[in-house]
């Protein structure tokens, strides 16, 4: 039996970093993983890039069913304090866009920080590590392994959501909230790609690989981004943020002319050039390619812009601006970013991530209800819960 005064299960973004302050803080730290490979996630992240945190992070970029919950641990351990942390190690990064950092060069410049913060504490870390059982007796958890029984004052269960089984996402930390008797929230995939009914599909296939500005907006929430066609279905940034906010049955509402009036530019266009067909002065706005399977698919006539009486252009204009479909479903775990749902933060104190109800079992990163935007949002509520509760634990 291997005592320890922590044990923390999943050596994902939160545990990595939680592992380090309890362990800076002159705590016996035992990381535990499954995983053959240890920061999978990180290094998939941002297309390789890590996209490790955004300067705008604020409890309004959470969803949650307590959404009040995210905000102490979000304002004790900032973005701010991990670009400082990401400063101090010399790593190189940029602003992509909307706040979002990436390394400049790879996701591992990020994952070898964690290792070293983690090594220099004195962190143990076990990988291919399979997790039989846990008890609690006598005040400690005892947790049964393939690598023995390991003996602890605080368990921390930092395994993740259920997004890419293939990296090692399992069910674990929602089981062990359940056998201590907390109550877990319906789980379902978020920051997702959207696949469509066969119709829908077959008639926007030509499209895959086309990329448009757009507002997409699902059950009153929008998001100005882009979207981009797949061969399965939507995707691209616009569509994930949406994603997450979307229920099945809904329709979401796309506007393929955010920034200007589309009916205003066809009215100015029908006095500049009212010989010209429609599809050559939509050309202007939106790729060929695009233009072609749009007006099929809206059932537009394509002739001069003359032709066009009435309130016609406006009604085109609408199409374009009000682009309503109903997806099929989501492409699911396989290929979401994040799980929404999970532990329920109600469970949990907010100050230091333990279970309210039971001493000494801390949940942080994304196994509990909070879920953040695409951007960043993630791994700094990985950094921040995991934080937290390193000072704790
Ligand atoms: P995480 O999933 O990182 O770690 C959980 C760990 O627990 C894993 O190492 C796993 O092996 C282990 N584990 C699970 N079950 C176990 C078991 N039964 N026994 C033992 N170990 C077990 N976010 C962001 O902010 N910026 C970005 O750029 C991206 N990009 C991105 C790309 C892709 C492809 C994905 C899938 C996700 C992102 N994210 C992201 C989301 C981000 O990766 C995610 O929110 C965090 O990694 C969550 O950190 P956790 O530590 O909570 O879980």
């Amino acid at each position: 039996m291997i005592a320890k005064d922590v044990i923390i299960i999943g050596a994902g973004a939160a545990g990595l970093f939680c592992a380090a302050e309890a362990a800076k803080r002159g705590r016996r730290v035992t990381l535990l993983d499954h995983a053959k490979r240890i920061g999978g996630k990180i290094l998939m992240s941002g297309g390789g890039r890590c996209n490790f945190t955004n300067m705008f992070a604020s409890p309004e970029n959470y969803l949650s069913a307590n959404p009040h919950f995210c905000k102490s641990a979000l304002s004790r351990y900032t973005q701010w304090d991990f670009i400082g942390l990401v400063n101090d190690y010399g790593i190189p990064y940029h602003e992509k866009t909307l706040g979002q950092l990436f390394c400049d060069n790879s996701a591992k410049d990020i994952l070898n920080m964690l290792l070293s913060e983690c090594d220099k504490s004195g962190v143990e870390l076990r990988q291919r590590c399979s997790i039989e059982q846990v008890r609690y007796d006598n005040d400690r958890y005892q947790i049964e392994t393939n690598q023995g029984r390991f003996s602890a004052e605080s368990l921390v269960i930092a395994s993740g959501g259920l997004s890419i089984p293939k990296l090692g996402a399992t069910p674990l930390g929602y089981q062990i909230a359940e056998q201590f008797g907390l109550s877990v929230l319906p789980t379902r995939a978020g920051l997702v790609p959207f696949t469509l009914h066969e119709k829908d599909k077959q008639a926007l296939a030509e499209l895959s690989g086309v990329s448009l500005d757009c507002t997409a907006e699902a059950n009153h929430t929008g998001f100005r981004e882009n979207l981009l066609f797949t061969h399965r279905g939507l995707s691209g940034p616009a569509v994930l943020q949406v994603s997450s906010y979307w229920q099945p049955g809904q329709a979401v509402t796309f506007n393929l002319s955010p920034e200007h009036s589309l009916t205003e530019f066809l009215e100015q266009q029908r006095q500049q050039q009212p010989d010209a067909q429609l599809s050559t002065l939509l050309a202007k706005l939106y790729p060929k390619r695009f233009v072609q399977t749009a007006l099929t698919y809206f059932a537009i006539d394509n002739k001069p812009i003359k032709q066009y009486q009435g309130n016609a252009l406006t009604q085109i204009a609408e199409q374009f601006e009000h682009w309503s479909i109903t997806p099929n479903g989501t492409e699911g775990y396989r290929t979401a970013e994040v799980t929404l749902g999970g532990v329920d933060t109600h469970e949990l104190s907010s100050k230091t991530m333990e279970a309210r109800r039971q001493k000494g079992l801390y949940f942080i990163g994304e196994v509990m209800d909070v879920t953040g935007w695409l951007g960043g949002y993630n791994f700094q509520w990985a950094w921040s819960s995991g934080w937290v509760a390193g000072q704790v634990v």
